[in-house]
């Protein structure tokens, strides 16, 4: 009888504090489909190398087949004396599979396994958050597609600055979510690589055919340093750098549409769904989904630090410090999955107010830059033409209308050259079918990029 789990080398058992401490089976067995997926490439590749005899592999995919479906049926018994997901699906395959079970760990150490399953992991959870993050920019280019037509103010610094198509500033948002899809992307190529054979950190004297197992696995290569393989982690810092970027997105649309559904502005609204009342004020819709969202972007940008920062002061090669990458990456995988299925439904039901925003963009002089750039047309130089346009503005003000309201004998005293075709320039719409140029807002522009935007989705 062993005093410790761990060897003949130990003269007591594990303290109870440590054991716990020390145990990661409460949050890693969630990788236990990748890290018998890693076995069983492992296991066949032993037996093709023949290390293993054929009968102890069929043993062992006899075994965890068992196991794969003790797990799923909630009848597995996790314990917290085996520490982590690997020993404990170890320590079951050899209750079933007797010595096969216990070959199973030729050539390889828990430092290769556990990396070659977080990579497993990752890999299938980037390809689920890939999908969310194109029914989110589907969600998009909807809402964009209903909006093409409708004048929102753009703002700079919060003010008023030129009116732009509600579609055109939404698809600025589609914009920032590809971006997010293609950095995913190239972040799995990373995360697509196999530890497995560098054993603790050196590599292993068996025959393993590493190449093997990575095509088994579907993964587009090996690692190429045994000690690079085993400590590396920045295939999830990298991921959770990217999660973090998207977090921010959604950070940046949650507080417009907080602005946008407050009553200052009136500009969407939200489905009832999405938003919750007050227990005390009896008339509040509160957006508490963007709220909440914005929130959560600390919490991944927090996890990213804290991933960053477990790093940067480990010696090569595996350090227990490692396990500790578990938590901050499965909550940002959570946390981002979560965000983005609520965005896409939440998306889908926004409407808009049409004609609160283009009061609010007749209230702030928004076509200014129209009436300088007709001045330029008419041979003034810009910087004159911005001078004239701001007493134009003063006196507006003043007046308390737009500048579409001014007289024309009003506006010629500014500059004679001024002519009746002035009101054209300086109405929104005017404006908006003015900025025709790729990447502006006029509305056929607008329509060209969601189809751009759905040829590349399709
Ligand atoms: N639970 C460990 C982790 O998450 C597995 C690897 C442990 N390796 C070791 N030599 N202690 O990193």
């Amino acid at each position: 009888q062993k005093s410790s789990s761990w060897s003949a080398l130990f003269a007591e058992p594990m303290n109870e504090l440590v054991k716990r401490y020390t145990a990661s089976v409460f949050f890693d067995r969630r990788l236990w489909r990748a890290d018998i997926e890693g076995s069983l490439a492992h296991a066949r590749m032993l037996a093709a190398q023949g290390i293993l005899a054929a009968a102890d592999l069929q043993a062992i995919e006899a075994g965890m087949a068992q196991i794969a479906g003790e797990i799923e049926s909630g009848q597995f018994e996790w314990k917290l004396d085996l520490e982590d997901v690997h020993l404990n699906i170890e320590a079951r395959l050899t209750q079933l599979a007797g010595d096969a079970g216990k070959r199973l760990h030729t050539g390889r150490s828990r430092n290769d396994q556990v990396a070659t399953d977080v990579r497993l992991w990752l890999r299938g959870e980037i390809d689920l958050i890939a999908g969310l993050l194109a029914q989110l920019q589907g969600a998009l280019l909807d809402l964009a597609e209903r909006n093409t037509d409708v004048i929102l103010p753009g703002f700079t610094h919060l003010q008023v600055a030129q009116p732009v198509s509600f579609g055109h500033h939404i698809l600025a948002y589609v914009e920032m979510f590809s971006r997010d899809a293609e950095r995913f992307t190239e972040v799995r190529a990373r995360v697509n690589r196999l530890p497995l054979g560098a054993a603790a950190l050196a590599g292993t004297s068996y025959p393993l055919d590493r190449e093997s197992v990575a095509r088994a696995l579907g993964m587009e290569g090996v690692c190429q340093n045994s000690i690079d393989a085993v400590s590396d982690r920045d295939f999830a810092i990298e991921f959770t750098a990217a999660a973090s970027l998207a977090m921010v997105h959604i950070s940046r649309f949650s507080e417009e549409l907080v602005l946008w559904m407050s009553q200052n502005f009136g500009f969407i609204r939200i489905p009832d769904g999405f938003t919750t009342g007050s227990s005390i004020m009896p008339q509040k819709k509160n957006p508490d989904v963007p709220e909440l969202a914005r929130g959560k972007t600390g919490r991944v940008v927090g996890h990213l630090m804290g991933l960053i920062t477990l790093m940067k002061g480990q010696p090569l090669a595996y350090n227990k410090d490692n396990q500790e990458d578990k938590e901050p990456l499965f909550d940002t995988v959570d946390t981002l999955k979560d965000t983005l299925r609520i965005f896409a439904d939440m998306v889908a039901g926004i409407s808009t107010v049409p004609e609160a925003m283009e009061r609010a963009a007749l209230r702030g002089y928004a076509t200014a830059t129209d009436l300088a750039d007709y001045l330029v047309k008419k041979g003034v130089p810009f910087r004159d033409a911005h001078e004239t346009v701001a007493h134009a503005v003063k006196t507006a003000m003043a007046q308390q209308v737009d500048l579409s309201q001014l007289q024309l004998a009003d506006l010629q005293r500014f500059n004679p050259a001024i002519g009746q075709d002035v009101y054209e320039v300086l109405s929104l719409r005017g404006s908006l079918n003015a900025r025709d140029i790729l990447g502006g807002t006029a509305p056929a522009q607008v329509r060209a990029q969601v189809a751009r935007h759905r040829a590349r989705l399709a």
